[in-house]
């Protein structure tokens, strides 16, 4: 099977994560770059305002694999705005396709991913894994947006995330076969 695995990350996490699971995977990685350098300011208009930002690579270049692996973060209950384009792409061109993210968790555990994937993509995905860094910090304490967007996961970390990714991909893989 041919798999791609596509990241878009703001402060790493996720493209750390992803590397980890196409290595795994023995997948191509590919990562999205938005045309104009994403900043904070950016991410808030784009959510607040629902832009779809322009990237690459070229949504029309997935053509050739038979699965897609998104990765991105999640910011303000929803999926990274530079994933849209392919989000906009899946619609008319459905593929299968599923979507993993290393959010905060800090909030209410972000409940509208797979509504959204679903409005905005057409279908539903055959894979979807929301993994939170609050596991990653003191359990003893509230933690909070500010805690969980400062955190960086080591090596060490994406390699536990990336081995609970992986069991759920290779399930998939095996139903699909
Ligand atoms: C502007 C902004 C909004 C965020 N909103 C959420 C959120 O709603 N839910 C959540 O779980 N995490 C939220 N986060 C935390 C990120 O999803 C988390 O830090 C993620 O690991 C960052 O991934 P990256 O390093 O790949 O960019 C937010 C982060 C930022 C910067």
């Amino acid at each position: 099977m041919n798999i791609a695995v596509i990241s878009f990350s703001f402060t790493g996490n996720n493209d750390r994560l992803a590397a980890c699971v196409a290595q795994d995977l023995s997948a191509t990685h590919i990562k999205i770059t938005p045309q104009k350098p994403m900043t904070m300011g950016k991410i808030i208009l784009d959510m607040v305002f629902t832009r779809t930002p322009k990237v690459d690579p070229d949504p029309d270049s997935l053509q050739q694999y038979d699965l897609l692996l998104f990765f991105a973060p999640v910011w303000m209950g929803h999926i990274a705005s530079p994933l849209r384009a392919y989000w906009n792409y899946l619609k008319s061109n459905p593929q299968a396709y599923g979507f993993f993210s290393i959010s905060g968790g800090a909030d209410n555990g972000n409940p509208k991913l797979r509504s959204e994937l679903l409005k905005r993509t057409g279908a539903e995905p055959s894979i979807m894994l929301d993994q939170h860094l609050k596991a990653f910090l003191p359990q003893n304490s509230k933690t909070t947006r500010n805690d969980t967007s400062a955190y960086k996961i080591s090596e060490t970390e994406a390699s536990f995330l990336s081995s609970i990714a992986i069991k759920e991909i290779n399930k998939l893989i095996t139903d699909k076969q």
